[in-house]
């Protein structure tokens, strides 16, 4: 079906009840359809209605809290906001096992972002860069001039690189923007200083935007498997073999690394954060070699142990954006505990790495299906109808039959229904 028209005039300018009373109407929706947008839940209408255009409603999703871990030596709740089944029990049993090792132990980079400004129809790219070289104390005092409260923090413009890229000059500014994802800071930085480095050049500004390959703001997390936590040495190579097939196929690290980014996306999302921002920043991290690898990096430590090891890139900020103006991220934040963007990317690498390392594990050993069972039973019961207890009765005897089918939850939740209680 297609809708009658989609062109609805002043549509942005009204209320979001009032846009949804259109929609409703355009779409042809039952009546339930009210009632259901109509429930903000924990984020007023107004807020809402003030992050994007035409909101009618809001989305819910599942935070689960990830447990067990321990960071740079402190306990360490997570919250993370996910659809996925496992993705939670994953990194709360792979926390568990290198609990005795003592968790996760990480580390960062200044947090410098980096904003491009790409010059065209500059006549001698290669004269040009050094003389926009030889101007790098003048760029500073522009670009600062435009945060005063960054600097204030001890952020602000750090560096200044110039690449020439065929016939076009593309200046990088790095700027250390402190707790802030960085995104407007460098922005505004970018538009205030490329009229200046056109005129000395003698070419044309065009784009004046972050790159979202931010590896001058890299997390690291590191962490050790004893074999008696893993289970011996089979389990352990099985892994270390699973990993090496993530680093030598891009068809198996896009997978790898998005197992990855199953914990990443979680935390950063809980967090308020750009989750595609990140996840955009860490594809192409993973592409720097000239080939698309894993993130991560498995070897035998000492007396046979298993490492892992993430490094990537973590624009994350505690201050702006929805961090400040979602409620549920803010007390998330809280759950968090954290005071700086510097202890949220590490603890956000750690999630990764332990995403990894059960990934890998059910991977190599019984196999991904199996964990996955219990939690995707329950949904394709809850998907055939099953309410309250129902949901786990009808999803045990699905796992018991071995075979999770939405077919079958249906026959599964009649006969439940029909029995006498
Ligand atoms: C599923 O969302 C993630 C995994 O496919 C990751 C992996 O294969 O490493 C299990």
């Amino acid at each position: 079906m297609t809708h009658a028209t989609s062109r609805i005039p002043g549509f942005y300018q009204l209320l979001p009840h009032e846009r949804l009373d259109k929609v409703i109407e355009i779409a042809g929706l039952e009546d339930e359809a009210r009632g259901h947008f109509n429930d903000f839940g924990n984020i007023p209408a107004a807020s809402a209605d003030a992050m994007i255009e035409n909101v009618i409603g809001t989305f819910n999703l599942p935070i689960g809290v990830a447990t067990n871990l321990i960071i740079d030596g402190a306990e360490q709740l997570v919250p993370m906001a996910t659809e996925e089944s496992s993705v939670v029990a994953a990194v709360c049993n792979a926390a568990r096992q290198c609990r005795d090792s003592g968790g996760f132990y990480t580390d960062t980079s200044e947090p410098v972002m980096i904003a491009q400004i790409q010059l065209v129809d500059v006549p001698n790219p290669e004269f040009a860069r050094l003389r926009l070289l030889s101007k790098v104390e003048r760029i500073k005092q522009v670009c600062d001039a435009t945060d005063p409260v960054l600097l204030q923090h001890g952020g602000g413009f750090r560096d200044m690189e110039v690449r020439v890229l065929e016939d076009m000059l593309i200046v990088h500014l790095l700027v250390d923007v402190r707790d802030a994802m960085g995104a407007n800071a460098v922005n505004t930085m970018a538009e205030a200083v490329a009229p200046l480095l056109a005129e000395w050049t003698g070419g044309k500004s065009r784009l004046r935007i972050l790159s979202n390959l931010a590896d001058r703001r890299l997390a690291r997390a590191r962490a050790t498997w004893t074999l008696e936590a893993i289970g011996g040495e089979a389990v352990r190579d099985g892994m270390i073999s699973a990993y090496r097939f993530a680093d030598i196929d891009p068809y198996r690290a896009a997978t790898h690394n998005k197992g990855i980014m199953n914990g990443i996306s979680a935390v950063v999302l809980a967090s308020g954060n750009d989750t595609r921002a990140v996840e955009a920043g860490a594809h192409a991290y993973a592409s720097r070699s000239g080939r698309y690898r894993s993130l991560t990096h498995w070897e035998v430590g000492e007396e046979g142990n298993l490492t892992g090891t993430l490094e990537i890139p973590m624009p994350v900020g505690l201050v702006g954006g929805a961090t400040r103006s979602h409620p549920t991220a803010r007390q998330c934040l809280n759950i968090l505990g954290v005071q700086t963007a510097d202890r949220l990317a590490r603890i956000i690498a750690a999630v990764g790495l332990a995403q990894n390392f059960a990934a890998m594990k059910a991977l190599a050993t019984t196999g991904i299906q199996k964990g996955h069972m219990a939690l995707h039973a329950k949904n394709i019961a809850l998907m055939a109808g099953a309410e309250s207890d129902e949901i786990d009765k009808v999803a045990a005897l699905l796992v018991e039959g071995g075979r999770v089918r939405f077919d079958i939850a249906e026959q599964l939740l009649a006969t439940l229904r029909s029995q006498p209680s």
